[in-house]
């Protein structure tokens, strides 16, 4: 017998985006560059560059690639460079599209969706003491249109966008000075924005400092230490926050956000188990400080083995427990295999875990695993280890959509992985009682791909006309997976 569920009435269904991916209009406003700015585009097979200058005036690229060892040579400094192609500059034009984009939202039923602030638009070298009337003028416009059509904002406050002013003067998150210019960059916004935006996240995927220091920290120097010193940053910047939130508004709530994968042995040798449990000590280390309120042990005990000293406080370990975030929010697209063995076929992911093929499963022409259990095992994962509100912010496929002559995309590999997903999100809430406040689908309308910077790596809804190099119109066109997911929004049921 088919099962029927639905979804509590009060659950938030929607998309979601990064303003570095999907915005554009980097030098419209008084808007100043961030880290992303400076990142060049790439392929499944190339990666993606950034792009500096040292003060004596040489200029070259670093590869930056998740996963790898990141560091800029001695005195070169994040910079705009000729003949180089940014695909953030212009992103797919949320900048200059928003209302006909948010118009698409609503027409397909959402009642949430999820952006970022583009720090440097709001205050252009990141610590400026006044903000930049014009950047807050065009969030006020974003939500606005937004609450017309009854959709409540989830704002990330940083989603890889550390302005780039900030990189060049300190480094980046490893130096605590970080913590005192966040908290002042929320400071403004959440008043400005208050009785607007209530739904806040502080870091998008905070796990990221360890897999891709530059996106998640800033970092220039990607060492152990600098990336341990940007995690505490981070940390005692977000309690900070939490606090500084209920302040300023009582109906404020601020998530943590972390990119979660499922990881599976590949073989049944308790090495391989061992495997296993460490790459998820790594990832889950974030949400245990950060919502979990303290340090692991596990973690502590590779400080010390490593000779890690963290520039810290005693009064910052009692933020960090005393202001845990409210609720879990996290991405997960796909899980993946580790041994200790030898095995053929390599797989990717997200998290660039890499691993091996799963041989139950499909792969997209990326390598990122298609499972459709995986959002079940991770609410199960993480109610069990938090007993905190989850909320899914990301979740989709990747595909390079094709544009038929009259416009249309027929995507039905994406309803298929999307309606796995759905009903395996579904039984974690009712047929294992996991409270979800909502999913955030990956993303409502095509954008850049963060990993490759392509944008035939196409998530979302509805198909942007652009190609790899800034080329076409920037007419949206709606995909098949468009009315799927309006009906399955208007149904609330599994479909
Ligand atoms: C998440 C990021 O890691 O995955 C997004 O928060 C990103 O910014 C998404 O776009 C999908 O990854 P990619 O590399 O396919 O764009």
């Amino acid at each position: 017998m088919t099962k029927t569920y639905s979804m509590p009435k009060d659950f938030y269904w929607g998309g979601a985006s990064a303003a570095n991916q999907y915005e554009g209009g980097y030098n419209e406003g008084g808007k100043g560059l961030n880290a992303i700015d400076v990142l060049t585009n790439g392929s499944a097979t190339e990666p993606r560059k950034v792009t500096w200058k040292t003060n004596d005036g040489k200029t070259g690229v670093t590869p930056m690639t998740w996963g790898k060892e990141f560091k800029l040579p001695d005195g070169a400094k994040p910079a705009l460079l000729d003949n180089y192609y940014y695909p953030s500059h212009e992103g797919t034009d949320f900048y200059h599209h928003y209302k006909e984009d948010i118009k698409y939202m609503a027409e397909m039923g959402f009642n949430m969706f999820r952006l970022s602030l583009n720090w440097s638009r709001i205050l252009p070298n990141g610590d400026d003491q006044e903000p930049n009337e014009e950047g807050l003028a065009f969030y006020d416009k974003v939500f606005d249109e937004c609450a017309k059509y009854g959709i409540e904002p989830l704002v990330t406050l940083s989603h890889y966008e550390t302005p780039l002013s900030l990189i060049n003067r300190f480094g980046g998150w490893k130096d605590r000075k970080m913590i005192d210019i966040f908290v002042h960059y929320a400071d403004i916004v959440m008043n400005h924005y208050k009785g607007k935006v209530k739904y806040w996240l502080t870091f998008n995927e905070i796990n990221a400092m360890d897999m891709a220091p530059y996106m998640g920290g800033g970092l220039i120097d990607g060492s152990k230490q600098n990336r341990a010193q940007g995690a505490h940053n981070q940390f005692v910047a977000s309690s900070k926050v939490v606090k500084l939130a209920h302040e300023i508004d009582k109906n404020n709530q601020v998530g943590q956000m972390l990119a979660y994968s499922a990881y599976y042995p590949y073989t049944s040798d308790p090495a391989d188990q061992l495997l296993v449990m460490k790459a998820k000590q790594e990832m889950l280390f974030y949400s245990d400080v950060q919502t979990g309120g303290h340090y692991p042990e596990y973690r502590l005990k590779e400080y010390e083995r490593d000779g890690i000293k963290l520039d810290d406080r005693p009064e910052d370990y009692e933020l960090i427990k005393e202001y845990p975030a409210d609720f879990l929010s996290f991405s997960c697209y796909t899980s993946n295999v580790l041994t200790t063995h030898e095995a053929d076929a390599k797989a990717n992911g997200n998290m660039s875990a890499g691993g091996v093929k799963n041989p139950y499963l499909g792969y997209n022409a990326w390598g990122w695993a298609t499972d459709p259990d995986v959002l079940r095992i991770a609410l199960n994962d993480l109610w069990d280890r938090y007993h905190k509100p989850l909320f899914i912010v990301e979740n989709g496929l990747g595909w390079g959509d094709e544009l038929t002559e009259d416009h249309k995309v027929h995507d039905d590999y994406r309803i298929n992985y999307l309606r796995a997903q759905i009903k395996s999100m579904e039984e974690a809430v009712n047929e294992d009682g996991i409270p979800l406040m909502g999913y955030t689908m990956w993303s409502a309308i095509d954008l850049v791909s963060n990993g490759t910077g392509e944008m035939k790596k196409r998530y979302g809804f509805v198909y942007v006309d652009r190609d790899d190099m800034g080329n076409g119109s920037l007419k949206r066109y709606p995909k098949d997976s468009f009315n799927w997911y309006k009906k399955v929004i208007a149904s609330q049921v599994k479909i």
